[in-house]
């Protein structure tokens, strides 16, 4: 059987492409390269340049290819963009999640595992956030993602499909192949590892005056490696017959931004220069998540938890390639 695998071109989804080749898995992308590159796309991959609503292409690549299963990473994940142009959001990540999922089910194909996202939840009233925690995102995107948990869910009733809806916390690392090179980037360990690198000439620590022990805000970082591995155990749990399932993926400790910070001195040797900013709106003092469920579920245990260790995989990658995948896509 084969795995279609989209967004299998971007940070997460190439280096899980990766881990399925490894597996044995015959497996396709569908990724129209907005915002991944060609050249992450592990070379054993069949790639389809397309977009996920579209339903002939779709319909195209299951009749060309055995599939089993879908693992649906393909979205727009800037807070701030869906923030400023929510309705590229809602088409993006939910009206073609709806037409992904409907030529899906035309073509046979019934087992999802969906990349949902701990914006579902919006600002915790509780933490470590157990999947039982209301869902009130605080932005576009985080209710783009929650539209599509609800749909999933109807579709399960309605037509049979099984998911397993996979909340992530902060994905961070690398594989030796594959790492973050997102145009801006915006997530907190490679603008700090660029700063190191005087790449930029600094870091800004939004919000200094946080109810945490440092004052600057909690994350809940998880390593790319890790993360795929649970997707693999997910497919698994789908193919076993499995029922539908929304499972937080974190390591269940949160590290604040200063500690992020002295974790890349601790690792590259270098300095990194930082500036303080004011809080962001909308940025909870402490995301951290309770994956216990996932651990039951699929018997899931993160292998690489330690920020150290992350942050070095990131670094490698980083030295590796030093202009990420290059000027072209
Ligand atoms: N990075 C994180 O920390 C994080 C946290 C929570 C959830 N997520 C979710 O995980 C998934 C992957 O995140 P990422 O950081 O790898 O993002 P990414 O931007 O690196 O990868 C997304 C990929 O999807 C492709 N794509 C987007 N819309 C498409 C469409 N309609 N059709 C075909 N291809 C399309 C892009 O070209 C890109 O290659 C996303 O769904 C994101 O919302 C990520």
């Amino acid at each position: 059987m084969a795995v279609l695998v989209t967004g299998g071109a971007g940070y997460i989804g190439s280096a899980f492409v990766e881990q399925l080749l490894a597996a044995g898995e015959e497996t396709v992308v569908l990724d129209d390269l907005s915002r991944g590159h060609r050249a992450a796309v592990h070379p054993k991959a069949a790639l389809y340049e397309g977009r996920t609503g579209d339903r002939a292409l779709v319909a195209r690549i299951a009749r060309e290819h055995p599939l089993d299963a879908c693992v649906h990473f393909a979205a727009f994940a800037y807070v701030g963009e869906s923030v400023t142009e929510p309705a590229r959001y809602f088409d993006n990540n939910f009206t073609q999640a709806q037409v992904l999922f409907e030529s899906l089910v035309a073509a046979g194909v019934k087992r999802v595992v969906f990349s949902s996202t701990c914006a579902t939840y919006g600002v915790p009233a509780e933490v470590p956030i157990p999947e039982s925690h209301p869902q009130w995102p605080i932005n576009p995107y985080g209710w783009s993602k929650l539209f599509v948990e609800r749909l999933l869910e109807c579709f399960d009733r309605a037509y049979g499909l099984r998911f397993v809806a996979l909340r992530y916390f902060n994905a961070a690392g690398a594989t030796t192949r594959c790492g973050e090179a997102h145009a801006p980037e915006t997530h907190l360990i490679p603008l700090v590892l660029a700063a190191a690198a005087r790449r930029r000439s600094s870091v800004r620590v939004f919000g200094q005056d946080y109810d945490t022990p440092d004052g600057t805000a909690v994350r809940d970082y998880i390593h790319v490696e890790d993360l795929g591995e649970a997707h693999i155990l997910a497919l698994a749990h789908l193919r076993r017959g499995g029922e539908s399932h929304f499972l937080n993926l974190g390591n269940g400790t949160g590290y604040s931004v200063l500690e992020v910070i002295a974790a890349a001195r601790r690792v590259t040797g270098l300095d990194v220069p930082y500036e303080k900013g004011p809080r962001r709106e909308g940025d909870p003092p402490r995301l951290v998540g309770d994956a216990t469920k996932a651990r039951v579920v699929l018997g899931w245990t993160p292998k690489r938890p330690s920020l150290e260790a992350i942050v070095r995989s990131a670094w490698e990658w980083m030295q590796s390639h030093p202009d990420g995948y290059g000027a072209g896509e």
